[in-house]
């Protein structure tokens, strides 16, 4: 939705660009679960009991369900069953993804 989310400016988020439940919608296909959305207060959090781990090409590892994975650089309201992992070593918040990979046009076949 590059009306709402535009990845080279450092106000990144315009969600008025949109409609209340467009934006909700994309935030819950956030594959890495660093988009959330906040309803009378409550924080709308991705949750799923199945585990998967799916390498998204030319990008990180998606990891959905509740494993365990330590880590010192969770954020207050990071998902922790629904994130990415950097896979292509430019992220400025290894060992996450920060979408590094697309601004760089990382090539995992070179
Ligand atoms: S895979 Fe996304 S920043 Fe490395």
């Amino acid at each position: 939705m590059p009306a709402v989310f535009k990845n080279a400016s450092e106000d990144w988020i315009h969600p008025a660009e949109a409609s209340v439940e467009e934006v909700i919608e994309t935030v819950r296909m956030c594959p890495s679960g660093a988009l959330t959305y906040t309803v009378e207060g409550k924080t709308e959090v991705n949750q799923t009991n199945e585990i998967s781990i799916r390498i998204v090409k030319n990008g990180p590892y998606e990891i959905q369900g509740p494993v365990e994975f330590e880590s010192p650089k969770w954020s207050i309201n990071a998902s922790k069953t629904n994130f990415a992992l950097c896979r292509c070593g430019k992220s400025g918040n290894i060992p996450f993804c920060d979408y590094a990979h697309g601004e760089q046009k990382w090539d995992d076949e070179k």
